[in-house]
């Protein structure tokens, strides 16, 4: 028989989170619910033990703190033993015209949508090296490789989530650890409570193209699980956007039309004619 795999969660208490969280619970993993949210992680949690979980624990832990993941680090080192899996999920939404985002806002981004990779990455690197084996999983975005206008901070955050797991899975291989960025389009989930932005239209906006997608956080999960499985380094769920990314790598230098058609409605929208 063969030992459940161990699994950490950042961001598990809500969206994508929990949808992976559950994916691993239907295939009877132990589970750290990993969350600043304490009321939706519990819920993950109760939810992952009547799916099929073999262990499901939540733990507080919000990604701009180094000395949470480095708690949670000693937690696994002294209940399970080691870990396979760290998830990097956690994310907030943020944007707008580039000029209005304000210096806090790209701070406030980047601590919680770039350098809580790194954190997640970097404190289980030395448990993975030593068990010769690991996992990361680290939540991009398209938005990461297409760059939409009026998303500065958000795009500069997940491109850089895009960079440092390939960086890793170059790096960090001589030792068995891979790493998969996942870069999803846009999904039904809770992202838009999070959002900070100075510009009413975006908020709008947002909510409208969360409820556009055509796949929901279960797909995306299952998809996941799946990656992992195949040993992949970069995971791109929606059939769409893969088609948008194809385009651009054909032509690296040409900005696509839909972009620019898209930020002359915002130029109009603020009074630009
Ligand atoms: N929903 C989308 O359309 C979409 C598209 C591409 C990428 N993503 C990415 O997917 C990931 C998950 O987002 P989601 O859409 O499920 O949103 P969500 O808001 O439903 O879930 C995000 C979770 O992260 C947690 N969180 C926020 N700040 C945290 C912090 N500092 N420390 C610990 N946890 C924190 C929240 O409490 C929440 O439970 C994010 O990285 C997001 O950028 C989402």
């Amino acid at each position: 028989m063969t030992s459940p795999v161990r699994v950490l969660i950042t961001g598990a208490g809500s969206g994508l989170g929990r949808a992976m969280a559950m994916a691993w619970a239907r295939r009877g993993a132990q589970i750290i619910v990993a969350d600043i949210a304490r009321e939706r992680a519990e819920e993950s949690v109760a939810l992952c033990k009547t799916s099929g979980a073999a262990d499901a624990v939540f733990l507080a832990l919000d990604v701009t703190s180094e000395p949470d993941f480095v708690a949670a680090l000693e937690w696994v080192t002294a209940h399970w033993g080691g870990l396979d899996i760290v998830v990097n999920n956690a994310g907030v939404a943020g944007g707008g015209s580039f000029e209005g985002i304000s210096e806090a806002d790209w701070s406030w981004m980047l601590n919680i949508n770039l350098l809580g990779v790194v954190r997640g990455c970097r404190v289980f690197t030395s448990l993975f090296k030593q068990q010769q084996q690991g996992q990361f999983v680290n939540i991009a975005s398209m938005a990461g490789l297409l760059n939409p206008p009026a998303m500065a901070n958000y795009n500069v955050a997940k491109a850089g989530v895009i960079a440092l797991s390939e960086t890793l899975a170059a790096e960090l291989s001589p030792w068995n650890i891979r790493t998969l960025a996942v870069c999803p389009s846009y999904f039904q989930t809770n992202l838009n409570e999070s959002l900070r932005t100075h510009d009413p239209l975006t908020k709008a906006a947002l909510n409208k193209l969360l409820a556009s997608s055509d796949i929901t956080a279960d797909d995306i999960a299952e998809g996941i699980v799946a990656a992992v499985g195949a040993g992949d380094n970069l995971y791109l769920p929606h059939e769409q956007a893969q088609q948008a990314w194809d385009r651009k790598r054909q032509n690296p230098g040409v900005i696509p039309e839909d972009m620019l058609v898209y930020a002359r409605k915002l130029a109009a929208a603020q009074g630009k004619n």
